[in-house]
C-alpha cells in the first residue's frame, strides 16, 4: 500500500463532484487520482477542476489506472452491487453510496464476495452517522445518560422541487423508502444497537407528485417498526416540504430525551414582530451535512490506511436494505 491512498471516483453528478472536490482537496492521505463518468461534460469538469486526475468514460477503463487502491463509487443505486462486485474482484477497498442495493439479494451476493476477501474493506455512505448531532445522540446513549430508549421517531424532509427531479431519479433510486428513510432505518438501527426487527408496517401519499405512480413510488413515506425488545420507531420521509431540507429526530428514554435537528435555521437569528416568528432562509441538504461526507471520506481513508475495520459494517448495510424493502412491501401489501 502506497503511503496516499489512490482513489478512482466513478460517478460525477449531484452528488460525486461534492465527493471528488473532498477527496481531491480536503481528505488527509487520500490521492483522488482516476474519475469516471460516462457523461463528457462532467469528464471535462473533472479534468478542470481535479488536478492532476486522469478520467474515463466507466467503471472497467478506470480499473485499468495503475496503481489504484480503493474505488468510490457515486453511481446511480441501481448500478451499485455489480460495481462493487467488480471493484471487489479487481483487488480494490470500496467506499459506495447508500443504499447498497434495492434487493436484499443483491446485498447478500456483495456480501458473498466480501466474505472472500477479508483484506479488502467496504464502507457504505450512511454519513448521517457522522453529524455531530446525531454522534452526540448515539454518544449519550451509549453512556446510558437517557436510560433505556424506548422510542425514536425520525423525520426526514426534501423541499418541493417545482422541476420534479424526483420523478425522474425515482426509476432507479428504489423509491422513497431506499432512497431517503434508509438514513433513518440505519440510524435508529445505530442508536438501538442492532436491535432485532418483529414488525414493519407503511403507508404513504402522492401529494404532489402524481407521476411517481408511475413506479408505485410516493412523495410522502410513513413507517412503523417495531422491536423485539419492545422499542418503537416512527418514520415520515417527505418530497414536499416548505421549510426546506429538514432532517430531525427525537429520542426518548427512561431517564431522558433529546431531539435533533428540528428546523435548523440558517442563520441563528429568528425575528420576531408582530406576534408571529420569522426564521431566516432555508437550511439546504449540503448546509446541513456537507461536513458529515467530509467527516465520512476521512474515516474511510483513514480505515484503509490502518487495515480496518470500517465504522459502519456491510451487514448493516444489509440490514437497512431489508428494513427499506419491507417499508416498500408494507406500502404495497397494506
Ligand atoms: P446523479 O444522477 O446526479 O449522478 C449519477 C452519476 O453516475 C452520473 O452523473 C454519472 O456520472 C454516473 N453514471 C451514470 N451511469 C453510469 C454508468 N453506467 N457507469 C458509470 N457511471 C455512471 O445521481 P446522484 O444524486 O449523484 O446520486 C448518486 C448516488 O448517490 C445514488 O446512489 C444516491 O442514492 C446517492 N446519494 C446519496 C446521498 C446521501 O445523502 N448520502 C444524497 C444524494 C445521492
Amino acid at each position: 500500500m502506497s503511503a496516499s491512498v489512490r482513489i478512482g471516483i466513478v460517478g460525477l453528478g449531484r452528488l460525486g463532484r461534492r465527493h471528488a472536490e473532498n477527496l481531491a482537496l480536503r481528505v488527509p492521505g487520500a490521492a483522488l487520482v482516476a474519475a469516471a463518468s460516462p457523461i463528457p461534460e462532467e469528464r471535462a469538469w473533472a479534468e478542470a477542476t481535479l488536478p492532476g486526475v486522469t478520467t474515463y468514460p466507466g467503471l472497467s477503463e478506470l480499473l485499468g489506472h495503475p496503481g489504484l487502491d480503493a474505488v468510490w463509487l457515486v453511481t446511480p443505486t441501481s448500478l451499485h452491487a455489480d460495481q462493487v462486485i467488480v471493484a471487489l474482484e479487481a483487488g480494490k477497498h470500496v467506499f459506495c453510496e447508500k443504499p447498497l442495493a434495492l434487493e436484499t439479494a443483491d446485498c447478500d451476493r456483495v456480501i458473498a464476495v466480501a466474505d472472500k476477501r477479508p483484506g479488502q474493506l467496504v464502507m457504505i455512505g450512511f454519513m448521517r452517522r457522522f453529524d455531530p448531532a446525531y454522534a452526540e445522540a448515539k454518544r449519550l446513549i451509549t453512556a446510558g445518560e437517557l436510560g433505556n430508549v424506548f422510542s425514536i421517531s425520525c423525520r426526514s424532509e426534501d423541499p418541493v422541487d417545482p422541476e420534479g427531479f424526483f420523478v425522474r431519479f425515482a426509476p432507479t433510486s428504489g423509491g422513497i423508502f431506499l432512497d431517503c428513510c434508509i438514513h433513518d432505518i440505519d440510524l435508529v438501527r445505530w442508536m438501538l444497537d442492532g436491535a432485532e426487527v418483529s414488525s414493519v408496517s407503511a403507508a404513504g401519499s402522492r401529494i404532489m407528485y402524481p407521476a411517481l405512480g408511475d413506479c408505485g413510488d410516493v412523495d410522502n413515506g410513513f413507517a412503523t417498526v417495531t422491536f423485539k425488545g419492545g422499542q418503537v420507531a416512527t418514520f415520515h420521509v417527505s418530497r414536499t416540504s416548505h421549510r426546506g431540507y429538514e432532517a430531525a429526530m427525537t429520542i426518548s428514554g427512561t431517564a431522558g430525551g433529546l431531539d435533533i435537528g428540528r428546523s435548523v435555521p440558517r442563520r441563528p437569528v429568528a425575528v420576531e414582530t408582530g406576534g408571529c416568528r420569522r426564521i431566516e432562509g432555508q437550511v439546504d441538504f449540503f448546509e446541513r451535512f456537507g461536513d458529515a461526507f467530509l467527516q465520512e471520506a476521512r474515516a474511510f481513508v483513514a480505515a484503509v490506511q490502518t487495515g480496518g475495520p470500517t465504522p459502519s459494517s456491510i451487514a448493516d448495510a444489509r440490514e437497512a436494505t431489508r428494513l427499506a424493502c419491507a417499508m416498500r412491501e408494507a406500502l404495497v401489501v397494506g
